[in-house]
C-alpha cells in the first residue's frame, strides 16, 4: 500500500492485545511512522473472560489495585497503540478510563508481552 498510496495511511487497526500482536508488522509501523490502533483490544467479545480470569494477569492486577482489564488497557497504552475498548456498561468504561494514574514496571511489561500465543481470534493474516 505504501508503494501505491498517494496518501499515506496515518493509522492501521489490527487484532492486537497480550495475547496476539504482530511484533514485526509493529516495528514496520513505527519505521514508517504509522499508528496502530488496537483491534479489539481486551481480546474481543467472547474471547475477554479467558482472559480476565488469566492466572498471570490476576496477581500483576493486584498487585496495582487495578482490574485485569486495567492491565490489559495499560500495556496498550505504553507500548504506544490506541485502544478503543468497547462495552455498554457504565461501569466498564468508566474503568477502561482509569488507567492513566500508574504504570507498569518493566518486569509486568516482559510478562504480559511474554503472553502471546501466535494465534489471534479474528486472524486476517496472509
Ligand atoms: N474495524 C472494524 O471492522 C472493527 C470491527 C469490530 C470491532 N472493531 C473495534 O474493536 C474495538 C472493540 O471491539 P470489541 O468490543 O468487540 O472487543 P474488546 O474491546 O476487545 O472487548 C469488549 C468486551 O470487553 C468487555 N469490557 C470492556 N471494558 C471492560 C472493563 N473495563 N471491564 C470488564 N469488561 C470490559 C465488554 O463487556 P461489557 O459491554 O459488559 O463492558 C465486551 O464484552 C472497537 O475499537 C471497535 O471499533 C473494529
Amino acid at each position: 500500500m505504501l508503494a501505491a498510496a498517494e496518501i499515506k495511511p496515518a493509522l492501521v487497526q489490527n487484532e492486537n492485545h497480550p495475547f496476539f500482536h504482530w511484533d514485526d508488522f509493529q516495528e514496520y509501523a513505527a519505521k514508517e511512522n504509522v499508528q496502530i490502533e488496537s483491534w479489539y483490544p481486551l481480546g474481543g467479545r467472547g474471547f475477554t473472560q479467558n482472559y480476565f480470569n488469566n492466572a498471570k494477569l490476576k496477581p500483576i492486577a493486584e498487585s496495582y489495585g487495578k482490574t485485569v482489564p486495567q492491565i490489559l488497557l495499560r500495556w496498550q497504552v505504553q507500548k504506544g497503540f490506541i485502544a478503543v475498548p468497547g462495552s455498554s456498561n457504565p461501569e466498564h468504561i468508566k474503568e477502561s478510563y482509569d488507567i492513566f494514574n500508574f504504570v507498569l514496571a518493566d518486569k509486568d511489561m516482559s510478562t504480559i508481552n511474554d503472553m502471546q500465543t501466535g494465534h489471534g481470534n479474528f486472524n486476517m493474516r496472509f
